[in-house]
């Protein structure tokens, strides 16, 4: 029998999400480095942050990132749509010196592979995400026609997050968020969310006759690449520590380590995400 060699970490890198959503990213840069060492923190018991007001957003994403810094994060992955949204503004002003990779919704490629004539392309998001100014200065830019189909999925992250994305009452939310884009017989699809690839089949059932050879967008691939770019660019790691993944969370690890197995990166080591100030109140 052999064995992967223990690899030396080249980097260090903090990555976080309101929950397992950002699991979907973590998978795609641990494929495109698996010499660095990734620590992830899923903010669940403080999720969604979809239907939160963006100071909420902010305090939540300073907080986790900070937490991460002290684990010695070389740089950070917003590895979540309505934080990049939000909140990676203010993140790069607090720490200027600390490089930060967000994600945002794929609009510009999904446009430019548009076929004149087609149904509208159509984006799924966060409510926050989609009332964002950053969203809008997308939209500004990339689709000034209207082009797109822009539909908010309230409480949908929430279900993934709480329930699974194969939980019988997810699969009947997605069936109903999707009833505008199976009128429309959209054919290519935005997924504006980091927890919504966990629910591809559901949203592919839910598109009807056009879902099984439909077009569903995730731009983790492209966050991985920019990150690794970023990386090449930082010294070497301290304390030579090994290749490894390690997670945090401040909700149940149950539904955490079923996604990273999805995810196929295996089981993962999970510590308790310090506990801070309550949530506020959701606003939506
Ligand atoms: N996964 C996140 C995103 O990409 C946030 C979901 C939520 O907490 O509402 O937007």
């Amino acid at each position: 029998m052999t064995h992967a060699p223990l690899l030396a970490a080249t980097h260090r890198i903090g990555v976080f999400d309101s929950g397992v959503g950002g699991l979907t990213v973590l998978a795609a840069l641990r494929r495109r480095q698996p010499d660095a060492e990734l620590l992830y923190a899923a903010d669940s018991a403080y999720a969604p942050y979809g239907e939160r007001d963006a100071a909420y957003v902010r305090d939540r994403s300073e907080r986790v990132t900070r937490f991460l810094l002290a684990q010695g994060a070389q740089m950070i992955v917003v590895a979540c749509n309505t934080a990049t949204a939000l909140a990676i503004a203010p993140l790069r002003r607090l720490w200027p010196h600390t490089p930060f990779v967000g994600i945002e919704p794929a609009i510009k490629p999904a446009l430019a592979a548009a076929v004149p004539g087609a149904p509208p392309v159509a984006v799924l998001a966060t409510p926050g995400t989609l009332a964002s100014a950053k969203f809008r200065a997308l939209i500004d830019a990339h689709d000034p026609t209207g082009r797109l189909l822009l539909q908010p999925c309230p409480g949908l992250a929430e279900a993934i997050e709480t329930r699974g994305p194969h939980d019988a009452r997810t699969s009947a939310l997605v069936h109903r968020l999707c009833a505008p884009l199976r009128a429309a017989g959209c054919t290519t699809v935005v997924l504006g969310c980091t927890h919504y690839p966990l629910a591809a089949l559901e949203i592919r059932a839910a598109l009807g006759a056009t879902g099984a050879a439909a077009v569903l967008l995730d731009p983790a691939q492209a966050v991985a690449e920019q990150t690794a770019r970023l990386a090449s660019r930082l010294p070497a790691a301290d304390n030579a520590s090994l290749a490894t993944l390690r997670a945090w969370s401040n909700g149940p690890p149950a539904l955490l380590q079923r996604i990273a197995h999805a995810c196929e990166l295996g089981p993962l080591d999970i510590q308790a995400l310090p506990a801070d100030a309550p949530p506020r109140a959701v606003i939506a």
